[in-house]
C-alpha cells in the first residue's frame, strides 16, 4: 500500500528539468523532509544499463517499438526495485520524467500512438502513476538552443527540430489528459524564478498532504 507521496518533473529536452527538481529536492531536504531524488531513465543498475542502450547514438537501427518497450522495462524495474519500496516507507520519492515522457516522446514524437503507448506502459507500471507532475514549459526551439552547447548529445538530443516540436505538442496531450496532477511552470523565465515557482507549488502539495 503507497503511504508516500510521488512527484515527477516532465518537458521537453532543454527545459531544465534537472537543475529545477535538484533545487525543489534541495528545499524539502533542508526543511527536514526524507525524499529521494531519481531520474529516468534508470535510478537503479538494469534500468542504467537499459538507459545506455537506448540512449548510445551508434543505435541508429532501434525500431520505435523496440524504444517503447525498452522504456516501459526500465520504467518497470525502476519503479519496482526503488520507487514503490520508498513509497511504503512514507517518502516523497522525486522523479525526472515517468510515463508522460513515453506519451510524448513514443507516443506522438515517435508516432506511435498516444493510446498504445499508454498501453503498454499501464501494464509496466500496474497503473501507479504520478501524485504531481511540473511541467517545464519551453518551446522545442528554445530547448534545443540550450543544449546546443553540450559536449555529448544522446541519440533523441540529436533528432531533428520537427521531432521535438511533436514532443511538445504530445506534452500538450498529456495536460489536457492528466490536468488534475499536471502544475504548468512557464520555463522561459530566469532559472531562480522557475525554481521559485516549481518549489512554492510542490510545498503546497507536500503540505496538504503529509
Ligand atoms: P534525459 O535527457 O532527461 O535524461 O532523458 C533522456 C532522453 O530520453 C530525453 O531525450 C527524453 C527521452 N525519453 C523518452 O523518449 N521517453 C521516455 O519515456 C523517457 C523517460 C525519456
Amino acid at each position: 500500500m503507497k503511504k508516500g507521496l510521488f512527484i515527477t518533473f516532465e518537458g521537453p529536452d532543454g527545459s531544465g528539468k534537472t537543475t529545477v527538481s535538484s533545487y525543489v529536492v534541495q528545499q524539502l531536504l533542508g526543511l527536514g523532509y526524507d525524499i529521494i531524488h531519481t531520474r529516468e531513465p534508470g535510478g537503479v543498475d538494469i534500468a542504467e544499463q537499459i538507459r545506455h542502450v537506448i540512449l548510445d547514438p551508434q543505435n541508429t537501427k532501434m525500431d520505435v517499438k523496440t524504444e517503447v518497450l525498452l522504456y516501459a522495462a526500465s520504467r518497470r524495474q525502476h519503479l519496482i526495485e526503488k520507487i514503490l519500496p520508498a513509497l511504503e516507507e512514507g517518502k516523497i520519492v522525486i522523479c525526472d520524467r515517468f510515463v508522460d515522457s513515453s506519451l510524448a516522446y513514443q507516443g506522438v514524437g515517435r508516432g506511435v500512438g498516444f493510446e498504445e503507448v499508454y498501453m503498454i506502459n499501464r501494464f509496466a507500471i500496474d497503473d501507479y502513476m504520478p501524485d504531481m507532475t511540473v511541467y517545464l514549459d519551453l518551446s522545442a526551439q528554445a530547448g534545443l538552443d540550450r543544449i546546443a552547447g553540450r559536449k555529448f548529445l544522446d541519440r533523441l538530443d540529436q533528432e531533428k527540430i520537427n521531432f521535438h516540436e511533436l514532443v511538445v505538442e504530445g506534452y500538450q496531450e498529456v495536460k489536457r489528459r492528466f490536468s488534475d496532477r499536471i502544475f504548468v511552470v512557464n520555463a522561459d523565465q530566469e532559472i531562480e524564478t522557475v525554481q521559485k515557482e516549481a518549489y512554492e507549488a510542490v510545498l503546497k502539495k507536500v503540505k496538504a498532504y503529509v
